[in-house]
Formats: C-alpha cells, structure tokens, sequence
C-alpha cells in the first residue's frame, strides 16, 4: 500500500549533523542519516541548505516482496538511489531489480540528464520511504568526476565542476570571467581549459603553469576594493576568497546593482559557526539557489546563472 507523506525528507551530511538540526529545528534523525519533518513551514525562515539531498514528495510503501516492492517503484519512473541504514542484505537484493544507476565518475563538461532520481530507504522487512523528485540532480547528491592529477595546482577545481554542471551552464570561449580569490589556481585552470579570458584577482600569486594559459592574466589586488567598472562587463563571476560571509555579500550586492555581470558562482564560507542569516539573504537573491556540494566543506555555494 502507497500512503504520500505530508512532509519532507533530508538526508544529512554526516560532518554537519548539527548544522541541518539547527536549521530542522530537531535534534535526531527519524532513520539513519534521513531526517523527517511533517511540517516544513516550521524550518527557521522557510529553508535548509545543510543537506545532501532532500525528498521532496516521499510517500511510505507496505509490500510484501521486494520484487513487488521493486516494481511499484520501476511503475513510477526508471531511477532509483538507495539510502540503506538497515535491511542491507534486502536493500541489495531490491536494487538489483532496479535498473542500472551509474556512480562512475564523469568528465567535465558533463550534461546532467533531465531524467529525475529518486531516492529510498527500507525501513524493515515490509517498509520503504521514498520520493520520486528529489533536490539533487545527482543519485543521493552525490557526483564525482574524472580527475585531473597533473593540471590544477589545487583540488578546488571540483567544486567549481560540479557547481557548473548542476547550473548546466559553463563559461564559453572568449568569455570574460572574475576568479576572486584564484591562488593558487585551481578555478583558474577549469575556466582557462574552456577558452575563457580569466582575470584573476588574488594577493597570493597563481602558479607559474596557470598564469601561463591562454587567457589568463593575474591582478593583485584585494578583490573586494575593486569597483565592478574597474572590471566589468563580464560574463561571469567567481569568488572563493576566505571571508566573513557579511562581506562577500555587501560586494556581490555592488556588482548586482551595477548590472555588469549575471552569472555568480561564490562560495560562502563559514568562519567558526555557520552564518545562516547572511545564507538567506544570499537565497533570496532572485534567481539564485544556495546548496552545499558534495565537494564543498564548512562552505555553502551560491548559484546564480541567467
Ligand atoms: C581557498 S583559496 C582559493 C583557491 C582557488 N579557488 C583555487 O581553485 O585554487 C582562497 C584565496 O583567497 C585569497 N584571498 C583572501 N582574501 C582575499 C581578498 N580580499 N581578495 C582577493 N583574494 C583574497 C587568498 O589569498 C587565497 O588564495
């Protein structure tokens, strides 16, 4: 029997179990990582980024095999990614009779299908939870890519990657891009390897190879006392700079009042306690979302592309 459920499901990120029970506003999870809150509207101002994945429209299924159990879920739509806490030898056996969900690493670029994966737990013998539309374009959330062990001076890159493949959208050839923040290079090589023109801004020099690139030219200067005139017009945006999140946002709002640039990828970094006012304000930015990367770490990414 399939019974909707009313609320939401949020697999957590086992490093920040308490960031997400500060935003939850619930101090244990219902089953293994999975956190289940009936009412959304009580989450702290409407929204929660601390999360691998959220299930949008679980609903709860009584069977009596997993073959059955199976087929009502390969009824619903063909992708299925398991979240097992318990019931392994079961949850095995079922995802086996589930068509082939791939985990290989991807190159870059990468078009995300469109196709929706869904998400499900067993809860025992006879009980699953699932949800057919899930936040995360990714299986769980997760993504991982063919790597690069020679080229960037710097793992950074990935998170760059994968924040570029969930816009489905990346820098062009010849398009002008900021990396605020680029030593030692790693955002700078990703963007340069698509034939970006990069203005990398960074105290700290870029390494010799990365400043080397077609397109890339390298100003040292503190990112945040640069005008967007001084700058702009540009395609894209990028920050990682190191900093209180108060500030990156007071310059983001400059160069969205300036109107020189539409597309932003900045990641906002946490100094000590998450900052989850300046995190919404940074989400209520229209046509923007703020998530957490299976690459980021004490670091959340805002996302806006036009
Ligand atoms: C996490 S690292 C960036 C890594 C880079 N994205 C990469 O892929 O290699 C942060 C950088 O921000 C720089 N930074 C800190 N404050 C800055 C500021 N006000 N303006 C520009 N760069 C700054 C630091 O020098 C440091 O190189």
């Amino acid at each position: 029997m399939l019974t909707p459920l009313t609320g939401q499901v949020y697999e957590g990120l086992p490093a920040f179990a308490d960031h997400l029970q500060a935003e939850l506003g619930i101090d244990t999870a219902s089953w293994g990582p999975l956190y289940y809150l009936e009412d959304t509207a009580s989450i702290g101002q409407g929204s929660c980024f601390w999360n691998q994945n959220i299930w949008l429209a679980p609903f709860q299924l009584t069977f009596g095999s997993i073959t059955e159990a199976a087929a009502a879920l390969r009824d619903i739509q063909r992708n299925w990614a398991p979240t097992l806490f318990t019931q392994f030898r079961r949850g095995a056996l079922m995802q086996s009779q589930l068509p082939f969900l791939s985990a290989k690493p991807r190159p870059f670029p990468w078009s995300v299908p469109h196709t929706p994966v869904g998400a499900w737990t067993l809860l025992d013998a006879h009980t699953l939870i699932a949800s057919a539309h899930c936040s995360s374009p990714f299986p769980r959330g997760v993504i991982t890519f063919e790597e690069d062990k020679e080229g960037p001076p710097s793992r950074a890159y990935l998170k760059l990657w994968e924040a570029l493949v969930r816009l489905r959208k990346w820098p062009g050839p010849g398009d002008r891009c900021l990396d605020a923040g680029a030593s030692p290079g790693g955002w700078t090589w990703a963007l340069a390897r698509l034939g970006a023109k990069v203005s990398a801004v960074d105290r700290a020099p870029l390494a010799d190879r990365i400043l080397a690139m077609p397109g890339v030219r390298w100003i040292r200067h503190d990112a945040f006392t640069l005008k967007p005139e001084d700058l702009g017009p540009l395609e894209w945006l990028f920050c990682d700079v190191i900093c209180y999140p108060p500030r990156l946002y007071e310059w983001i709002q400059r160069w969205l009042d300036s109107g020189l640039c539409s597309n932003f990828i900045c990641t906002i970094k946490m100094q000590g306690k998450p900052d989850f006012e300046t995190t919404r304000r940074f989400a209520a930015i229209p046509g923007s979302q703020v998530v957490h990367l299976y690459h980021n770490k004490h670091e959340l990414t805002w996302i806006r592309g036009v």
